[in-house]
């Protein structure tokens, strides 16, 4: 197809040769097949700031580093040169996220640049080399839906040993090739150790999960591995190979035992006065 107006910086600069098709139009961002060379691949296009969506709030953002303090202080003021710094903050934290949890050996796409407001990375595909379906669109038996329901929370606990977290994990940013659930969409990916809603935002994210595949597998309907993921990795306990249960013990004070005989030793006083006054009367 006619290059677009947007890829035509990838192609100036031999990233990219040709454009096969568009695969889809989202919120945030245009998708397109590509070729390069001998490979095909994809090329996320980020729409502009003002067409995004909740993505940006401030909860997201907190604890994202950025390179300098002139630049936090242009971001903070809402200059040209801010939201200029703003946009490409936000654009990266796509591409570095994406290096970040390759290395650390999560299924994503393989990410290879973020030039121009174009993400390009590999394609997810099917077993017949056609672009993978998201996991909303595949049908799944119970055993499957409880192995992917495994195989994710095993993603979602290496993503958090590498310090983060997805923040909108759901059916629509997992794509099925032929090994299983491959992970997307991250320009929202949250720094476990720098943001106070870490804990809430991983907890949802899994419970999306069990949510999602307890249509196929009621049983994983009353889990806690939220929770219990997030309890482990407060603690410094999680690990890539922590075994899971699903389940967190309510939290049981310690009785006071002192307390109570205290408690009881009053009443008794008590009784022994009144008896006493009575006595007297
Ligand atoms: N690496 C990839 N390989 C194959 N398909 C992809 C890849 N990345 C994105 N897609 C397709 O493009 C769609 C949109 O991608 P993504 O979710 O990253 O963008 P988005 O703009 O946030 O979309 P949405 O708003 O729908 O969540 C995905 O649902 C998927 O079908
Ligand atoms: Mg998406």
């Amino acid at each position: 197809m006619k290059i677009p107006k947007r890829i035509q910086p990838l192609v100036e600069e031999g990233l990219i040769d040709t454009v096969v098709r568009q695969l889809m139009s989202g919120k945030e961002a245009t998708v397109f097949v590509v070729r390069c060379g001998e490979e095909t691949r994809c090329a996320k296009v980020y729409k502009e700031a003002s067409q995004r969506s909740f993505r940006q709030a401030a909860s997201y953002q907190e604890g994202r580093k950025v390179k300098n303090s002139r630049q936090a202080r242009a971001m903070e003021k809402g200059t040209r040169y801010g939201r200029k710094m703003q946009e490409e903050t936000w654009q990266n934290a796509e591409v570095d996220a994406l290096f970040r949890l390759a290395a650390a050996g999560v299924r994503v796409p393989r990410p290879y640049i973020c030039f121009e407001g174009v993400l390009l990375m590999d394609l997810v595909t099917d077993a017949d080399g056609n672009a993978a379906p998201r996991l909303n669109d595949v049908e799944l038996s119970e055993a499957q839906a409880l192995a992917y329901h495994a195989q994710l929370l095993h993603q979602v606990v290496l993503m958090l040993c590498a310090g983060v977290i997805h923040g909108d994990l759901s059916e629509y940013n997992i794509l099925v090739d032929a090994e299983g659930p491959v992970i997307i969409d991250l320009p929202q990916a949250i720094d476990a150790a720098g943001n106070t809603e870490a804990g809430p935002m991983l907890e949802r994210d899994v419970h999306n999960l069990a949510t999602y595949f307890s249509q196929f597998a009621p049983q994983l309907a009353t889990t806690q591995y939220g929770k219990e993921i997030w309890k482990l990795y407060v603690a410094g306990l999680l690990r890539s190979d922590t075994v899971l249960t699903g389940r967190v013990e309510a939290p049981k004070g310690q009785a006071d035992v002192g307390a109570v005989m205290r408690e009881i030793a009053l009443a008794r006083k008590e009784e022994e006065e009144r008896l006493r006054y009575q006595n007297a009367e």
